[in-house]
C-alpha cells in the first residue's frame, strides 16, 4: 500500500528534516515502495485518510513531528507510523521532563536547574554559575540539532545566552556542564526486545558538535570501539534502561557526554525522531553492525504501528 514520508514540517529543524526525509523517501523508492512525500506544514492531515495512505514513515524533527502531537493526530487517523508513541514522544521532546524521568530512576544526567522566562531576572542569571559552576550549557529544552544552545563560559556571556533560548521555550534548560567527549547509542526495538547499537564518539572540530558540526562540515570524525569494552556495554545498557523508561518504541537515539576526569557517562537527551541525513548518526551505526541505509528504513517501517 501507499507509505508517506513525513517531512519538512515547521520546527527549526525543518531543514534537517528535509534532508533526512529525502533520504528516506529515495531509500523507500528504491526499494520497491510506493513511498510519497507529504509535508504537514503544507497539507491537512487528513489527505493522508482521503488519498489512502497506509502507513506512515516520520522523518519531521522538532515540534510538530517528534513531540507527540503528529502521533496523536495520525492515532486519530488509524494510520501506522514509525517510532515512538504519543507520550514518549512528548516526554522526551522536552530535555528537562526527561531528565526528571531518568533522575527519579537512579540514571546518571548532568545537575541542572529549570527556570521560567519570568524567574530569569538579571540576579537569578548571575546567581545560576554558583550553582552549576562554569562553564553551564545553556538549552531551550524543546529544540534539537543544537539551535539556541549554548556553552556560556563566562558570567558575561550568561545574558546573551539566555536571550538566544528564550527565542525559542519559555522555560530553559541550565545543565552543568561535563567536560569529555560526547557520545550517542542508538535503540533499535522496543521493551524487552530492544538492543543498543555500537557507541559512537564524535570528535568534532574545536570540541563543539554544533549545527555546523553536524550537517555540514565533513571534518567531523565518528569513531566507534574506542572505549573498553566494559564501558561499552555499560552505556548500553543504561542506554537500553533509559529508553525502556521513556518507554520508546521502534527507534531512538541517546546523547550522551563522558566525563574525562573519571570516565563516568553523563545521558543527555533521548531523541525519537532522529537524524536520518547524510552525515548522521543512527545510519553510521547502523552500518556498522551491517545495517544499509534503505535496510533500516525498510525495517523501521515494517515496525509501524498505532
Ligand atoms: N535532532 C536531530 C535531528 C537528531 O538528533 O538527529
Ligand atoms: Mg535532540
Amino acid at each position: 500500500g501507499k507509505v508517506a514520508v513525513l517531512f519538512g514540517g515547521h520546527s527549526a529543524e525543518r531543514p534537517v528534516s528535509l534532508m533526512s526525509g529525502n533520504g528516506v523517501l529515495e531509500a523507500l523508492k528504491s526499494a520497491g515502495v510506493d513511498a510519497h512525500a507529504f509535508d504537514p506544514a503544507e497539507r491537512p492531515l487528513q489527505a493522508l485518510k482521503d488519498e489512502r495512505f497506509e502507513r506512515a514513515f516520520i522523518a519531521l524533527h522538532g515540534r510538530g513531528g517528534e513531540d507527540g502531537s503528529l502521533q496523536g493526530a495520525l492515532e486519530w487517523l488509524g494510520i501506522p507510523y514509525t517510532g515512538s508513541g504519543v507520550t514518549a514522544s512528548g516526554v522526551a521532546m522536552d530535555k528537562t521532563m526527561t531528565k526528571r524521568v531518568w533522575a527519579a530512576e537512579g540514571l546518571t544526567t548532568p545537575k541542572y536547574l529549570a527556570l521560567s522566562r519570568e524567574e530569569l531576572t538579571r540576579e537569578r542569571i548571575r546567581s545560576i554559575p554558583d550553582e552549576l559552576g562554569l562553564p553551564v550549557v545553556v538549552k531551550p529544552p524543546h529544540e534539537g540539532s543544537s539551535i539556541g544552545i549554548t556553552k556560556a563560559v563566562g558570567y558575561s556571556v550568561m545574558q546573551e545566552a539566555v536571550e538566544l533560548a528564550l527565542g525559542f521555550d519559555d522555560e530553559l534548560l541550565f545543565e552543568e556542564c561535563i567536560e569529555g567527549p560526547e557520545l550517542t547509542c542508538a535503540v533499535l526495538g522496543q521493551g524487552a526486545d530492544a538492543v543498543a547499537l555500537p557507541v559512537v564518539e564524535i570528535r568534532a572540530a574545536g570540541g563543539d558538535y554544533n549545527f555546523e558540526n553536524k550537517y555540514v562540515s565533513d571534518t567531523t570524525q565518528y569513531c566507534f570501539g574506542t572505549l573498553a569494552p566494559a564501558l561499552e556495554a555499560e552505556i548500553q545498557q543504561m542506554v537500553l534502561k533509559a529508553y525502556r523508561l521513556l518507554g520508546c518504541r521502534g527507534w531512538g537515539r541517546a546523547d550522551l557526554m563522558l566525563r574525562k576526569s573519571d570516565m563516568k557517562p553523563f545521558l543527555l537527551e533521548m531523541n525519537t525522531s532522529p537524524g536520518m541525513t547524510s552525515h548522521s548518526l543512527v545510519p553510521k551505526a547502523a552500518k556498522a553492525v551491517g545495517i544499509e541505509y534503505p535496510q533500516l528504513c525498510l525495517w523501521l517501517l515494517a515496525q509501524a504501528r498505532t
